[in-house]
């Protein structure tokens, strides 16, 4: 309960610095979290890029389900969460760098394209030419059998349709979570064609 308040406070002065980028009032849930990391599955042999880390919350749950922190990528833009997010997982790979830019930072640590992308981006409130290169980072980065896994408070899918048509994407609503503050929708994107 403590730690809950902890996150929760954390994140409302950054929510209060830049509403924009933060995109929500409070932490996702456990159960939101927990959904997360079912709706992308957990391969202890596969790398894994998580974008818009916050507090940590859905890293706490990919790394309870087994997911080694050596094989996490955390992108985080926020200077604040970042001291917190390298105590809290000190083998996992911290970066405190923007998502358009995700490609440049990998490279730099010898890491080319990945097959799992968690997402937790507030799409809908970026910029569209900020949002639109972060896509193109995705495309860039995910491998030919990966998955994306996003969640929204909208009602509509986060990505737009031309991102899955250029790509070859199918989309799934993977999770409903009516508990969450605001309820959320958990989306998994991947190749046509290939098992989700
Ligand atoms: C809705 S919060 C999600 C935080 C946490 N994953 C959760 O579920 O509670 C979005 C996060 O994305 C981060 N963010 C926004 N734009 C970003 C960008 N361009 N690159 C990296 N992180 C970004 C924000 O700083 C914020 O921590």
């Amino acid at each position: 309960m403590r730690k809950k308040i902890i996150d929760a406070s954390s994140f409302l002065k950054k929510l209060v610095k830049s509403p924009q980028s933060i995109g929500a009032v409070m932490p996702s849930g456990k159960k939101l979290c927990c959904a997360m990391v079912q709706a992308i599955g957990v391969d202890e042999d596969q790398l894994y890029i998580e974008v818009g880390v916050g507090t940590g919350v859905v890293t706490q749950e990919l790394v309870a389900a087994g997911v080694p922190e050596e094989n996490l990528y955390l992108f985080e833009s926020e200077e604040g969460f970042i001291k917190e997010l390298k105590e809290k997982f000190p083998k996992a790979n911290v970066i405190h760098g923007d998502a358009q830019f995700m490609q440049k930072y990998l490279t730099a640590l010898g890491v080319g394209k990945v097959s799992r992308i968690i997402s937790s981006l507030p799409f809908k409130s970026l910029p569209k030419s900020v949002a639109s290169n972060i896509l193109e980072q995705f495309d860039m980065l995910l491998k030919k059998d990966g998955k994306i896994v996003q969640f929204t408070y909208a009602v509509s899918e986060p990505y737009p349709t031309s991102f899955k048509t250029i790509n070859n994407l199918v989309a799934k609503r993977a999770a409903y979570i009516a508990q969450n503050v605001p309820p959320a929708t958990v989306w998994l994107y991947c190749h046509r064609n290939k098992p989700s």
